[in-house]
């Protein structure tokens, strides 16, 4: 009996009607995926109050592919990777200090109460593993990657290697989660438009990271401007790596390897974001 189906699926795939025989087959496979997308959309707009720069979890498999590409651009082992992840997880301080200063914030209504760093948590481990004493970071929008970053800058200071970031926005009301103590010693906030600031800088940047105005001629103008600003061996990163190929294009004209991270959020419709990282 089997092997008669067995023959007769065969024989359906080598005729012409293989396009109609396999149709429902096809949008069964196809409305299974817009469903599970559909409920997390739905999900999301009942139990979410964000309206832009979506936070989320990112899924167990995703986490180690964050892992192993964290060690492989900074060069160190990817146990390392995990433990400093981990460490950012288990900061209690860090998270309690971001839910409460969301939960008074103006734009409360507008923000989610739960923390979730996503592919921040990249971000965390490269300030760990370079020790950097100078990253800047374009866009600041909450404050939220600002203070990831200047956690890890925190945990380098106390085992002997301090470092600042500067985080840059065109919007007056940006950082609302920048000003607290310890994390504000560390940080120095600049209103104004990244690519005249960038110019500006006055000492050389370890680490770069634009994450401002996602469109194409900014990000070039950003990578132009802050080249000139950047350390021998810096590394320069960018939120906006699954949208252009303006930082590949720039790790080519400037002698970089590139490497890309793609995000897979859990339980969201929002497709992620990644991160880019150029490096010599
Ligand atoms: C995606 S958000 C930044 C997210 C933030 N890095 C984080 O970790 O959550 C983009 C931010 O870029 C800022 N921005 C847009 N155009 C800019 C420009 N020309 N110069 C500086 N900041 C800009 C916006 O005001 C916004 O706050």
């Amino acid at each position: 009996m089997a092997g008669r189906a067995l023959r007769f699926r065969r024989a359906i795939s080598r005729s012409r009607l293989a396009p109609f025989a396999a149709f429902p087959y096809r949008m069964i496979k196809v409305a299974r995926y817009d469903l599970r997308v559909f409920r997390s959309s739905v999900r999301w707009l009942v139990t979410s109050r964000e309206h832009h720069n979506y936070t989320y979890d990112l899924t167990a498999l995703n986490r180690e592919h964050l892992a192993w590409f964290v060690s492989d651009v900074c060069n160190v082992p990817v146990g390392h990777v995990r433990e400093w992840m981990a460490e950012l997880e288990a900061d209690d301080q860090l998270r309690k200090h971001i839910e409460n200063t969301t939960a008074a914030s103006a734009r409360r209504g507008l923000a989610d109460r739960r923390v979730r760093y996503a592919r921040r948590a990249g971000w965390y481990a490269m300030v760990r593993a370079l020790k950097p004493a100078h990253v800047v970071e374009t866009g600041t929008d909450k404050g939220l990657g600002t203070c990831v970053i200047a956690a890890a800058l925190l945990r380098n200071t106390a085992e002997g290697h301090p470092g600042r970031v500067t985080s840059l926005d065109i919007n007056p009301e940006a950082g609302y989660l920048t000003k607290a103590e310890p994390w504000a010693s560390v940080i120095e906030l600049l209103i104004g438009d990244s690519v005249t600031a960038l110019a500006a800088l006055p000492e050389p940047v370890d680490i770069f990271l634009h994450d401002s105005d996602h469109s194409s001629g900014h990000e070039r103008r950003e990578f132009a401007a802050v080249e000139p600003r950047l350390a021998k061996d810096a590394i320069v990163l960018t939120d906006n790596v699954t949208k252009t190929d303006v930082l590949l294009r720039h790790a080519e004209a400037t002698g970089r390897r590139f490497l890309a991270f793609k995000e897979q959020p859990a339980r969201h419709w929002y497709p992620g974001d990644g991160i880019g990282a150029a490096w010599r």
